[in-house]
Parts: structure tokens; sequence; C-alpha cells
């Protein structure tokens, strides 16, 4: 990354958090594909919608500071979908894939709401008003997200998942 002053920094998270929600669009398709529980599923679906409106903003937070909407990899995001493959790749039965993508779900959204946090922050330092509003809409909705995993997760019947011998 490069940059020297705080209106890099907040670009250069603009743009990682660009490819992190592009880059989610796609791996919640993948999510709701893979699970068998219909509120896993839904979750996953509806946030699937939001993820779509969270580009936009961000495409709209892009116009407000007038810079263009660029995507900036980030490895944090990489290693997780990567973990998900591999562990895809093992053919865990359907209860530990139901877990497993519950809790990659759960990465995913304690890592956005670090970075809209921060990215919240700095709207605020610059003065960027509006872009802080849109930015505000997207952790909300990241928040909720997490919530509901969580909701989901206490329902599960840990006692159906196989142990070891
Ligand atoms: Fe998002
Ligand atoms: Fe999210």
């Amino acid at each position: 990354m490069t940059g020297d002053s705080l209106d890099d920094l907040f670009y250069e998270g603009l743009k990682e958090m660009y490819y992190v929600e592009n880059e989610l669009f796609d791996a919640l398709d993948e999510l709701a594909t893979e699970v068998n529980d219909g509120d896993l599923q839904n979750a996953f679906e509806e946030h699937r919608g939001e993820t779509k409106r969270h580009v936009e903003r961000l495409q709209h937070v892009f116009d407000h500071i007038g810079e263009p909407a660029k995507r900036e990899q980030l490895r944090a995001l990489d290693a997780l979908v990567e973990d998900h493959e591999k562990f895809v790749d093992g053919k865990p039965n359907q209860e530990l894939r139901n877990l497993f993508d519950k809790g990659i779900a759960e990465k995913f959204e304690h890592l956005e709401i670090a970075a809209y946090g921060n990215l919240l922050f700095m709207a605020d330092k610059l003065g960027h008003d509006e872009a802080a509003d849109l930015l505000k809409k997207n952790l909300r909705e990241e928040r909720d997200m997490l919530d509901e995993l969580k909701t989901i997760g206490e329902q599960y019947d840990v006692e159906s998942v196989p142990m070891q011998d």
C-alpha cells in the first residue's frame, strides 16, 4: 500500500472494500448453494442482495471524493476464501459444512465491520459527510448479518454433528 496522507489511506481502504464486496457477492452465492439449513440459506441469499447494494454505495462514495472506483486486493479476504475452498475439497459431511459456512461468514462480517469502522473514522476526520452516511448504512447491515448468523448458530443442535470416536 502506498500513500502518505489521510486522503490516500482513506482511498486505499475504499478500494480494498470495493474488492471485498465484489468477492463476497460471489462467495455468498457459493455458501447459499452449499448449505441445507433454510435459515442459513435465506441469510446468505438476502445478504447477497445487500452486498450488491454495498458495492453500489461504495461507487457513490468514490463519486463523492472524486476518485475512480477501483479494486485493491485484500489478502486477508483471500485467505478466508482459500480456507473455505480447502474445507470443501475435503468433502465434509453436510452438518459440518453448515457449521463451517456459518463460521466463515461470521469471519467475513467481522472483517467488513472492522474495515468500515476504520473508513467511517477517516471519513469523519476528512469531513466527507455524505460518504460517512453511506458507509454507516453498509456497516449497519454487516452488523445485522453478524447478529443473524449468531442467532442461527444458537439454534444448532450440535448433538447431531458427528464426533470423533
Ligand atoms: Fe458488505
Ligand atoms: Fe457482509
